[in-house]
């Protein structure tokens, strides 16, 4: 009986263990849908860095922010990087993309000029969160 409440303990304690693990560790094939998902509709992902409705993303980890020279950012988005400049990090394109408009009030990421524009919601789940920055790390 004893031996058998450990193995299911074992068994137990491997299991939470290894849920919690995966948790904790963020999933880049996730990342990838997601990111094309979420993201991909406004912004290129890949080395061509175009312009689309947003500024290219490739090699966006470690960038300054708003220094893609033939993007027009947002007058909005403009002074909040020249007063506050910054690089991106982990920590700010989680903050970012949770809700763009607390991180950068105005910005025109969440913003749409007509009724049929696309606009971005922000993504409210911490994995994803995660997933996608991870995703954004790799592309470089
Ligand atoms: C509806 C279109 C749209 C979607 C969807 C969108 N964005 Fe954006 N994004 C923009 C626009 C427009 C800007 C420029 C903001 C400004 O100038 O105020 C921007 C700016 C950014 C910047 C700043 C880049 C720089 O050069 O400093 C990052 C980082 C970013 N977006 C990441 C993301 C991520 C990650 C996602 C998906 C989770 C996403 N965006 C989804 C339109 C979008």
């Amino acid at each position: 009986m004893r031996m058998l409440l450990a193995v299911l303990l074992f068994i137990t304690l491997g299991s939470v263990g290894f849920l919690f693990w995966q948790y904790l560790t963020p999933d880049l094939d996730t990342g990838q849908i997601l990111t094309e998902n979420n993201c991909g509709v406004c912004h290129d992902l890949s080395p061509a860095s175009q312009v689309k409705k947003g500024p290219p993303l490739w090699r966006v980890f470690e960038r300054k922010a708003g220094t893609v020279k033939a993007f027009r950012y947002s007058t909005a988005f403009l002074q909040s990087v020249e007063t506050h400049p910054f690089r991106w990090h982990e920590r700010n394109l989680t903050a970012f993309i949770e809700d763009p408009n607390r991180f950068i009030p105005n910005t025109s990421m969440i913003q749409k000029q007509s009724r049929h524009e696309l606009s971005f919601e922000g993504v409210t789940e911490d994995a994803n969160r995660r997933d996608i920055v991870a995703y954004l790390k790799s592309l470089r």
